[in-house]
């Protein structure tokens, strides 16, 4: 593949993979840029694939937002279905995670308004991502971060369509919510959750609820989260508070992210290293590193983040 011209692009190099198909950095030759190439594979996939990557494409098409990944083209070439889309040159959000006990604070807060805030454009629009996780989230070496992978996307319309949607378990282990995992109706608040996932995640390397496999999923709908403040002494009850609300087992009591991103952009001012400057960032980073010690187990098992996408169809 790696070298190949397909219209006006020459493939450079492998990003990544996942459930879908491959996704290669490409140089634009007649623009002159290098762009992402999502491919649609040829064999092995049904009509179910082809509609989520049309999906995919429209979804994109219609979300204009710094947050979320651009799409410039779908394309198809000799029978091959790709989507040409902005490269973003950095890391998924899962490598920054890697064996952390959590990020500091002042990584965590500009990260969670960005994909907060990327999240209420993406429902402000009508539609439902159903796969936020940290493989979804790319960022970048100055901290930009960017959602991509809207494969399982879902717009407004289809959510009210209970009939096409009842029984189905779309998503992807553990970052599911409790809808997603009994098949019930997920709309928006479902990202929500999702999202909660992600900033547990991201604040203490660990996830919220135990176990593996079936006893994560049993653990999602029946356990009550882990508590961050007990992870961390530099997490305020507040910030607990909101990632605990995203937590919420019933969809109604999770705030929309139209009403989270306000909250979380109030708790980053108030937070010291925006009030202390580069001296005052850099003795709190200093000072919450060494408190963050007590958090030494590290409960997320590498195997596990090697998520399973049950019948999307
Ligand atoms: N626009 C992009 N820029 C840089 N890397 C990307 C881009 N799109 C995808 N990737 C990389 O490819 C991986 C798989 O892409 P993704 O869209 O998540 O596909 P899948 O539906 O197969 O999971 C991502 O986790 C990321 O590492
Ligand atoms: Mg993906």
């Amino acid at each position: 593949m790696i070298g190949r011209k397909i219209s006006h692009f020459t493939i450079l190099k492998k990003l990544g993979s996942g459930g879908m198909g491959d996704v290669f950095l490409a140089r634009d030759e007649s623009l002159r840029r290098k762009v992402a190439i999502k491919f649609l594979p040829r064999i092995g996939v049904g009509p179910k694939a082809a509609e989520r990557f049309q999906r995919e494409a429209h979804a994109l098409a219609a979300l204009n937002h710094p947050n979320i990944v651009s799409l410039y083209a779908l394309e198809e070439v000799d029978g091959t279905r790709f989507l040409v889309m902005e490269w973003v040159r950095g890391k998924p959000l899962t490598d920054l995670i890697g064996s952390s006990t959590g990020l500091p604070l002042d990584t965590f807060y500009p990260l969670a308004v960005q994909i907060a805030g990327a999240l209420a454009e993406t429902h402000e629009r009508g539609f439902v991502h159903r796969d936020l996780k940290p493989a979804n989230v790319m960022v970048t070496p100055r901290g930009k971060a960017k959602i991509l992978d809207f494969g399982l996307v879902k717009y407004r319309e289809e959510i009210e369509d209970k009939l096409t949607e009842s029984g189905r378990i779309v998503g992807s282990m553990p970052y599911m919510s409790p809808e997603q995992l009994t098949g019930e109706e997920v709309g928006p608040p479902s990202d929500v959750f999702n999202l909660g996932l992600l900033f547990f995640e991201v604040l203490s390397g660990l996830r919220p609820f135990r176990g593996r496999r079936w006893g994560m999923a049993q653990a999602i709908l029946e356990d009550v989260p882990l508590v961050l403040t007990d992870l961390r002494d530099d997490i305020s009850s507040e910030l607990d508070g909101l990632v605990q609300a995203c937590l919420a087992k019933e969809p109604a009591d999770r705030p929309t992210a139209a009403k989270l991103l306000p909250k979380l952009e109030r708790l980053a001012q108030a937070h010291p290293y925006q009030r202390f400057g580069r001296i005052g960032q850099q003795l709190c980073s200093w000072i919450c590193g060494f408190r963050n010690r007590k958090v030494e187990v590290r409960a997320v098992e590498p195997s596990s983040t090697s998520s399973f996408r049950p019948s999307h169809a």
